[in-house]
C-alpha cells in the first residue's frame, strides 16, 4: 500500500522512500533523467539514469528512492517540495500511457469544453482540478462536523419522486411496473424535508443533489447540481440566517477564506433593487477581489407574488413559504396580494445568489390558499399537494430552512468562471455527460417494455 504522500517527502531527507505516482514532466539529459512525478499532493522532481530512458508522461510509476536536500542554488521556490529531490534507486513501471488527448499539466482554460469533458478523467489529473475537488471535500466536511455539532440529523430523500413546483422543467423516468407514468427526479428535497419535520427530527440536513432541467448559464448547472439542503424546527426567520451565517463564517475560517462584513448585512428587496438594480449584487472592491474576499449579503422582504403574463398569480420564490406574520391575513383573504411579503431570505456572494430559504406554512390553511391564490382548483391541490396538507393536519411544527448551492459557493471561493470547474462529472453546456456519452437511444425491446413509443420528428 502506498503510506507516503509525495507532499510529505520534505520532511524525510536523508531517508529512503517509496513513491507512487504519474511522470508529470520527463527531462532526458543523456545521461541523467529529470523527473517530476506527482500525486493528489503535489509534486516532486526525481533524478534517474538509464532506467527513466523508457518513461513516458504519464506513465504510472513506482520509486524508491533517497530523499536528499537540494543546494541552497537549486531550490525551487515555486513548489512546495522545491527544497529536495529524489534520487532514484528502483523504478517500476505500474501502467504505461499513450500519448495524451490532451495536456494535463497546464490550466486547462485554453482546451475545448467537449474535450476537456470527454476526458475528464483526465482534466481532474491538472492540479488545479485536482486542487477544487480537494477543497470541495473539505468544504462539505466542515459543514458536516459543523451540523452535526449542532444537533442536526442527516438524512437522505428518494430520487424517483413526483413533480413539484420549483420553476424548472423536470427530470422524468418511466416506469415499468405502471405503463405510461412517469417518477419525476426532485428539483430539491423541498417536500421531504418538511414532511421530516412533521415526523419530528427538528433538525435535518442532506448533502442534495437536485435535478432542473433548465437553461444553462455560467452560475447554472444544467441538469444536476448540489445543495447543503437544511431544515428546522420552532425557528423564525432570524434563527436560520444567524445558524447559517454562523457555519460561514466558522468554516471560511477554517479554509483560510476572508470575509468582508460580519455580521453579514441584511438588505430589503427594494432597497437592493434601488441600490444595484438586482437582488443579486456584488459588494467586492477591486482590491477585495484581488485577495479573495468572500462578500456576502442578506436579502430579505421579498414580494411572495408576482404576476403572470396572463393576468393570474405565481410565487416569486416558493410556494411553502409562509408570508411574513404581518401579512398572514391578507394572504387568507386574499387581499392586497401584490403587497404581500414572504419570508424568504436569499444569501448572496459576490453577485450570486448562494442560497435561499424561508419560514414555511406550516397550517394547512395558508399553503392551500397560496396555492388558490395562484389559481390552482381544488381537485388540482388535492391532487398535487393533498399529502402536504394532509400531512400538516397531524400536529406540523412551525418550521423553516434554507439551501445553500455548494458548487456556487465553492466557484466564489475558488475564483473560477463556471459551476463546472468544480463539479467533479459536470455535463458539457449542450447538456451531455462527462466521458458516458448520455441522453442516448434506448434499444426498442426496453423501450416497449416501459409502453414508450419515441417521436423524434
Ligand atoms: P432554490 O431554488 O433557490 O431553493 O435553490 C437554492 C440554491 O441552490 C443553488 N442552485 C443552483 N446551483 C447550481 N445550478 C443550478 N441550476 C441551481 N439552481 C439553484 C443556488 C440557490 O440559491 N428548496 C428551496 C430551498 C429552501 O427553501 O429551503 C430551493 O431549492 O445556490
Amino acid at each position: 500500500m502506498k503510506t507516503l504522500a509525495i507532499a510529505d517527502v520534505v520532511h524525510k531527507i536523508g531517508q529512503e522512500v517509496e513513491l507512487y505516482g504519474w511522470v508529470n514532466i520527463k527531462r532526458d539529459h543523456k545521461k541523467i533523467v529529470f523527473l517530476d512525478i506527482r500525486d493528489r499532493s503535489g509534486i516532486v522532481q526525481v533524478v534517474g539514469g538509464e532506467e527513466c530512458k523508457a518513461l513516458s508522461i504519464e506513465d504510472v510509476v513506482k520509486i524508491k528512492g533517497l530523499v536528499k536536500k537540494r543546494p541552497d542554488k537549486l531550490v525551487n521556490d515555486k513548489i512546495p517540495t522545491g527544497s529536495v529531490e529524489i534520487e532514484v534507486k528502483e523504478l517500476t513501471i505500474l501502467s504505461k500511457a499513450q500519448p495524451m488527448p490532451l495536456p494535463v499539466t497546464t490550466d486547462g482554460y485554453e482546451i475545448d469544453e467537449e474535450i476537456r469533458m470527454k476526458y475528464r478523467y483526465l482534466d481532474i489529473r491538472r492540479p488545479r482540478i485536482t486542487k477544487n475537488l480537494v477543497l470541495r471535500s473539505k468544504f462539505i466536511q466542515l459543514l458536516r462536523e459543523y451540523l452535526f455539532e449542532k444537533g442536526f440529523l442527516e438524512v437522505e430523500t428518494p430520487i424517483l419522486s413526483e413533480t413539484t413546483p420549483e420553476g424548472a422543467r423536470d427530470f422524468v423516468v418511466p416506469s415499468r411496473l405502471q405503463k405510461g407514468k412517469f417518477y419525476a427526479l426532485p428539483q430539491s428535497p423541498q417536500q421531504y424535508k418538511q414532511l421530516l419535520m412533521v415526523a419530528g427530527l427538528e433538525k435535518y440536513f442532506q448533502i442534495a443533489r437536485c435535478f432542473r432541467d433548465e437553461d444553462p448559464r455560467a452560475d447554472r448547472a444544467y441538469g444536476e447540481f448540489t445543495q447543503l439542503d437544511m431544515e428546522m424546527s420552532f425557528v423564525e426567520r432570524e434563527d436560520v440566517m444567524r445558524l447559517v451565517e454562523d457555519m460561514i463564517i466558522g468554516v471560511y475560517q477554517k479554509l483560510n477564506v476572508p470575509i468582508k462584513q460580519k455580521p453579514f448585512p441584511v438588505y430589503n428587496y427594494q432597497d437592493a433593487i434601488k441600490q444595484f438594480g438586482a437582488d443579486k449584487f456584488d459588494l467586492r472592491s477591486d482590491e477585495d477581489k484581488k485577495n479573495n474576499v468572500q462578500a456576502f449579503a442578506w436579502v430579505i422582504n421579498f414580494p411572495f407574488f408576482e404576476k403572470t403574463e396572463t393576468g393570474g398569480w405565481t410565487f416569486t420564490h416558493n410556494p411553502f413559504s409562509a408570508p411574513l406574520p404581518e401579512f398572514k391575513q391578507d394572504l387568507l383573504d386574499k387581499k392586497n396580494i401584490g403587497s404581500i411579503l414572504t419570508s424568504q431570505y436569499d444569501l448572496v456572494c459576490n453577485g450570486y445568489e448562494v442560497g435561499g430559504g424561508s419560514i414555511r406554512g406550516h397550517e394547512p390553511a395558508v399553503l392551500k390558499t397560496v396555492f388558490e391564490i395562484m389559481g390552482y382548483a381544488e381537485k388540482d391541490i388535492q391532487h398535487q399537494f393533498g399529502h402536504m396538507l394532509e400531512a400538516f393536519s397531524y400536529g406540523a411544527p412551525p418550521h423553516g430552512g434554507i439551501a445553500p448551492g455548494i458548487d456556487r459557493l465553492l466557484t466564489c471561493i475558488t475564483g473560477e468562471k463556471t459551476l463546472r470547474e468544480v463539479i467533479p462529472f459536470p455535463m458539457t453546456s449542450g447538456g451531455k455527460t462527462s466521458v458516458m456519452s448520455a441522453p442516448s437511444t434506448v434499444p426498442d425491446d426496453k423501450l416497449q417494455e416501459l409502453g414508450i413509443k419515441v417521436n423524434t420528428d
